[in-house]
């Protein structure tokens, strides 16, 4: 696409309503708050066990799938959804379909969230990571992400720009094969233990699991940094092809990659070369993204410096570059006999939810918070504060953790009893 068009793509008429918008910003900040405070008293139980007395519902067990559900579908996700909702409509010259419908999908999203914290603290789990909630909530979930799909494909459909820019195509994909990846891995045809049995179990849940962050976090962070970047940088997208490129390679790759979480398993071997394989092969729509990004940036750092939402954005795209470097190690055989099983996974973790898609939801939020406020941000110091803060506390967690993962996983190789080498 030449210039003008794209810039044209950042100066498309003013339309007045953005209340799905800000129903999923408030809904990531008001989340993000009491997600990250169930991480850090998790993280307190950790070395003071007797922290929550008696009061089960507080215990490290309740507390961990509650901080980690929260996060992604509190803070995380509707972060990146709710600068979808504000840029769907603006790359295609078009109003949303439906202000109301998004309306109801917010409500029903808090409903969700609520659902889960409760549920969860009562002692309501499936017990199967990343899928612990109930039935019930599963199913509401699921018919969030449709309605929110139908009310991007209505859109998509009544457009008045012709060209489908690439954030289109991520958050389209995203949204729908999270539904239905969704109810594969929570096996929501079974509610009373949403399970399969054995080892077909362990395959579909990290089948699924793996992609809450293969097909949800990633295309949906990779929208927002490809809409904007090219429009703080105000330059066109470096590639259009190489965009497309990265999108099909990361649909067609990131979904088969699930079973290098079961490489200590007994899962057919030939499960386990795919899914390394593919592992490695991530490195095609990683980079076909980063390329993107970075030459699209290039020679133009000041802008992005000046741009908070930017700011917050293009260093995501750096963290992504960390994680997946990480990830592909970690999915070797000789790498995962040291890590897995000890804080280097919960290091890698923390990088790519916080560090990749965290900072790129922020960065969204930012981006569009003065734009459906009709105000400016309230403060740009306070902005910045936080942009450092998680900057310093993402890279301590990836730092300390590898190293700590490290330690603890090579004295476990060397018989060294666990308890000597907890941290
Ligand atoms: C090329 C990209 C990536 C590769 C190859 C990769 C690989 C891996 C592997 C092999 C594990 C399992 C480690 C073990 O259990 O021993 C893992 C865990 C994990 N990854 Fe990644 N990763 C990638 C990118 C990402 C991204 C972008 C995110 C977040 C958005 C992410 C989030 C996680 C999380 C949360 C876990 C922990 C899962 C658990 O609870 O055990 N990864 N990754």
């Amino acid at each position: 696409m030449k210039e003008e068009e794209t810039r044209d793509l950042a100066k498309p008429k003013e339309f007045k309503f953005y209340a799905t918008a800000r129903g999923f910003c408030l809904t990531s900040a008001f989340w993000m708050v009491i997600a990250t405070f169930m991480g850090l008293w998790g993280a307190t139980e950790l070395i003071a066990p007797d922290l929550s007395g008696r009061l089960g519902w507080l215990t490290f067990g309740r507390i961990r799938p509650v901080h980690v559900n929260l996060v992604l579908f509190g803070f995380v996700t509707p972060g990146l959804l709710a600068a979808a909702f504000y840029y769907v409509p603006r790359l295609l010259r078009t109003e949303l379909y439906s202000e109301t419908l998004g309306k109801v999908t917010v409500v029903a999203w808090n409903i969700v969230l609520l659902a889960i914290l409760v549920s969860l603290c009562l002692g309501y789990t499936q017990g199967r990571e990343y899928a612990e909630p109930i039935w019930v909530i599963d199913v509401l979930v699921v018919g969030v992400l449709v309605l929110i799909f139908y009310n991007f494909t209505a859109t998509v459909k009544r457009r008045e720009e012709p060209f489908l820019y690439v954030s289109i195509w991520y958050v389209l994909a995203a949204v729908i094969l999270t539904a239905i990846t969704y109810c594969l891995g929570n096996v929501i045809w079974r509610p009373h233990t949403g399970a399969l049995t054995g080892i077909p179990d362990a395959i579909l849940l990290w089948f699924y699991g793996h992609n809450i962050f293969g097909l949800l976090l990633t295309p949906l962070s990779a929208g927002v940094a490809y809409y904007v970047i090219p429009r703080a940088c105000r330059a066109p997208l470096y590639s259009h092809t190489l965009s497309l490129l990265g999108f099909w390679s990361l649909i067609v790759i990131f979904t088969h990659i699930g079973t290098h979480h079961l490489l200590q398993v007994p899962v057919p071997t030939w499960l386990k070369v795919i899914a390394i394989t593919d592992s490695v092969a991530m490195v095609i729509p990683v980079m076909a993204f980063l390329i993107n990004i970075w030459y699209t940036a290039k020679g133009r750092l000041g802008e992005i410096h000046a741009d908070i939402g930017a700011k917050f954005v293009f260093t995501g795209t750096i963290m992504f570059f960390f994680v997946s470097i990480q990830g592909l190690m970690m999915s070797l055989p000789q790498v995962q006999r040291v890590t897995h099983f000890n804080n280097y996974v919960v290091g890698h973790a923390h990088v790519g939810v916080l560090g990749f898609a965290g900072m790129i939801a922020l960065g969204g939020l930012y981006t569009i918070l003065p734009r459906i406020s009709g105000r400016p941000l309230y403060s740009r110091f306070l902005a910045d504060l936080q942009y450092w803060l998680i900057l310093i506390g993402v890279s301590g967690f990836g730092i300390i953790l590898t190293i700590a993962g490290l330690i603890q996983g090579n004295a476990w190789l060397n018989g060294e009893t666990v308890y000597r080498v907890l941290p």
